[in-house]
């Protein structure tokens, strides 16, 4: 794929491919993009043009066929491969996050968890246990880490993160509220639930304003 895909149509991708893969599970074939606009609540338009940058994957007037479409997003996001994670900080977040099954049916396979916490080692946590951070490099190593999920408190996600760094982790998925400086070769993504909360706010007050729903007291 030569051409630049930008950066708004690759934002929107996930989200195709969770219907899709919502309608191939239930045994849908083929979706019309006027269909798939009404579900999505996305314009016609807005889909077709998204899927043109990938040259297009479907007939005229035969619509997309869902299997196929499911699977070469899936490509483009790269998952048809299986990424193997650990999540660091066994938390209140670090479980949530290791006990929510659906990840691996996308190909994250959670693998360890890890906590600096003693009291924390040796509990199991959806089959695995607590270890501690002495063993997580040679774990990285002899189990094909690619993605290290943080949560633990910013104060040390900045210094673990350049240790997973050295281990040769390929991305950092961080919930620590910090920035973390790494080389262009791991791959960060920031996760701030506050943030969607916020626009929920805003999208409360816009909808006031624009329904004239004045503040009662
Ligand atoms: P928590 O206090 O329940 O868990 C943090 C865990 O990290 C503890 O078990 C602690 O022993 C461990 N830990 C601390 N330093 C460590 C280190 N250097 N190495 C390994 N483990 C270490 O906190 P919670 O609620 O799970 O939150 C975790 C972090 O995620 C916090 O920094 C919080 O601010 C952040 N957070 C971020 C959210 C977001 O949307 N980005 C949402 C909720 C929490």
């Amino acid at each position: 794929m030569d051409k630049e895909i930008s950066q708004a149509v690759i934002a929107r991708l996930p989200r195709y491919f969770r219907y899709l893969g919502e309608l191939k599970d239930s045994g849908v074939e083929r979706i019309s993009s006027q269909e798939l606009s009404r579900l999505m609540h996305v314009t016609a338009s807005q889909i077709r043009q998204d899927f043109n940058n990938f040259g297009g994957f479907g007939q005229q007037g035969y619509g997309y066929n869902v299997e196929y479409l499911y699977s070469e997003i899936g490509k483009i996001l790269g998952l048809d491969k299986k990424h193997h994670l650990i999540i660091i900080g066994a938390g209140n977040l670090g479980q949530a996050l290791a006990n929510y099954m659906n990840f691996e049916r996308r190909g994250f396979i959670f693998t360890g968890i890890f906590d600096i916490n003693e009291k924390l080692h040796g509990k199991m946590i959806r089959g695995m246990k607590v270890r501690p951070m002495e063993e997580m490099q040679e774990f990285v190593k002899d189990n094909n880490i690619d993605i290290a999920v943080l949560t633990i408190p910013k104060e040390s996600a900045v210094a673990t993160a350049e240790k997973l760094v050295g281990m040769g982790i390929k991305a950092i998925w961080n919930f620590a509220h910090v920035d973390l400086d790494v080389p262009d070769s791991v791959q960060v993504e920031n996760v701030h639930l506050s943030d969607s909360l916020i626009k929920l706010s805003y999208m409360i007050n816009q909808y006031e304003k624009e329904h004239d729903i004045g503040e009662e007291e």
